[in-house]
């Protein structure tokens, strides 16, 4: 848990003391579900206590954790490279939903043994090769796969990494990721470039949704009860973020599809 106190004693009127306590947690670190942003508390010191209290929480849901700004400025640059030079060889393609054929509006490519493709005729689906290439997916870069040890609390590597672009018109509508077979291993998801809305909510369209910002460097990581939380991306807020020459933002999902053999990675 990280609680970062900042006391400011001398924001004063006379006669009256002004304190302000500036409290920042970051919830999935003291557990599932809690983020108090932030609080501010301040008193006569003469007098009766006068104590007035303004909050503003963000309860997500258990099983989503948000850890703002975990990728630093260099880790951010080097994952851009890296998912360059994929492009290159696994070119981003048009998705298309399954039956109707519409076209998302984000593109997409994938690292890993297996890539997460969809198209009018066969629909959402893992499989070994880019659907325009017939080519082996390019491998997962060391760093995703340093992450994934650091924050996914599961044993084997991931198996997939999907790669999606956004231009500042694109988004995506809620959804869970469930074409997987194994919901213990979690999805970790990291965003570079410009922020976005990001919209999370239950493990069923009821009961509502959390809306907030992700930036550059944040990394989500729907596990546990989480791990089918509906969520999307509402809207790019274009040129927040200078990391992308032609700015635009990448999202990356890492994901375990298949259950672990025995023994086996
Ligand atoms: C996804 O759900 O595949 C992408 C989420 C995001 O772009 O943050
Ligand atoms: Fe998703």
């Amino acid at each position: 848990m990280e609680l970062i106190f900042i006391r400011q004693p001398h924001f004063a009127k006379p006669g009256r003391e002004f304190t302000a306590h500036l409290g920042i947690c970051n919830c999935g670190e003291i557990g599932d579900g809690f983020r108090v942003a932030v609080f501010f508390r301040w008193w006569h010191l003469a007098g009766p206590n006068h104590l007035k209290v303004r909050q503003s929480m963000l309860v997500l849901p258990k099983g989503v954790r948000h850890m703002p700004a975990y990728l630093s400025r260099p880790v951010q640059e080097a994952l851009v490279e890296a998912v360059r030079g994929i492009v290159q060889q696994a070119p981003l393609f048009v998705p298309a939903m399954p039956r109707t054929g519409k076209e998302m509006s984000v593109r997409m490519t994938n690292c890993g043994p297996l890539g997460w493709v969809t198209d009018k005729e066969r629909g959402y689906r893992y499989q070994p090769t880019h659907p325009l290439t017939g080519e082996p997916w390019p491998p997962i870069p060391d760093g995703l796969l340093d992450l994934w040890r650091q924050v996914s609390g599961y044993p084997n590597p991931p198996q997939a990494c999907l790669i999606n672009f956004y231009t500042a018109e694109a988004k995506m509508g809620l959804h869970q990721d469930r074409d997987e077979a194994d919901f213990s291993a979690p999805v970790v998801s990291v965003s570079l470039g410009d922020d976005c809305l990001f919209r999370v909510g239950h493990t069923t369209r009821e009961g509502g949704t959390k809306s907030f910002k992700l930036k550059s460097g944040d990394v989500v990581v729907l596990g546990g009860e989480g791990r089918l939380a509906f969520h999307g991306v509402d809207r790019i807020y274009p040129s927040t973020s200078a990391l992308l020459k032609n700015g635009g933002r990448i999202n990356l999902t890492l994901r375990r599809v298949t259950q672990p053999d025995e023994g086996s990675a």
